[in-house]
């Protein structure tokens, strides 16, 4: 288990000596390493997929998320180094994440999701932990924006805002409030438009 030392004063007074004593865990309550997939990944990451985006719809609805990231593999918008993997000490992955290739107008940006956690993992960070790999990842590789369509009240921890504050417009309209853009370190002014998802998202 992972413990994180703090710093107390022993003795009363203000004049006690400083010592460390072990503290609550902070951050993850299962410890999860990131990864890139590789190429024994792909069905794990399917099942995981499934099971995340069925947990929230109707008995029998067979989620399309799973073959979204088979069909996006294939093609030419799919960035190795952004398919990441959460995975236990076991060795069992739990999450995963994904970056393609956007534009916003004719610019080069990332695209980021599906994003997933096997529902009896959730709520233990994990999907923090991939979300501030992915962005990270994609700061390293110089990737101007990673946008996304999702929740702002999930997303803003990781520093998403809606991305009409930087001109940037969702491709359907009406997806506005839920539009979100993260600026990454080589982000520059004139990068504003219309985003576009590689062609796979059109067919979901
Ligand atoms: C969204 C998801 C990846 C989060 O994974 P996770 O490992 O549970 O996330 P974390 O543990 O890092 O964060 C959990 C926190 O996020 C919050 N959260 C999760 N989904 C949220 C949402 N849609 N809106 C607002 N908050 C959300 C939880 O309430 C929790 O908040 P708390 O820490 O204050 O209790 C996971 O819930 C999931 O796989 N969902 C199904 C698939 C999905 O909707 N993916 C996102 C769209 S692509």
């Amino acid at each position: 288990m992972a413990v994180d030392h703090r710093i107390v004063h022993a003795g009363g007074g203000g004049h006690g000596k400083i010592r460390l004593r072990p503290g609550p865990a902070a951050g993850h309550r299962d410890r999860v390493l990131i990864r890139r997939e590789t190429g024994r990944d792909a069905d794990v990451i399917r099942a995981v997929t499934t099971a995340a985006f069925a947990a929230g719809r109707p008995p029998g609805q067979i989620p399309n998320e799973a073959g979204l990231i088979d069909d996006l593999r294939a093609g030419p918008a799919w960035l190795p180094a952004l398919s990441l993997v959460a995975v236990t000490p076991a060795g069992e992955v739990i999450g995963h994440v994904l970056g393609t290739r956007g534009h916003v107008g004719q610019d080069p940006v990332v695209a980021i999701g599906p994003l997933a956690v096997r529902p009896d993992r959730q709520r233990r960070g994990v999907g923090s932990a991939l979300m501030h790999a992915v962005l990270g990842a994609a700061d390293a590789l110089g990737e101007p924006l990673a946008a996304l369509l999702g929740d702002p009240a999930y997303y803003r921890r990781f520093g998403f805002e809606l991305s009409a504050i930087y001109r940037i417009t969702p491709p359907k309209p009406d997806w506005q409030p839920h539009f979100q853009v993260r600026t990454l370190t080589r982000d520059h002014p004139r990068l504003h438009g219309m985003f576009t998802y590689p062609e796979p998202f059109d067919r979901t």
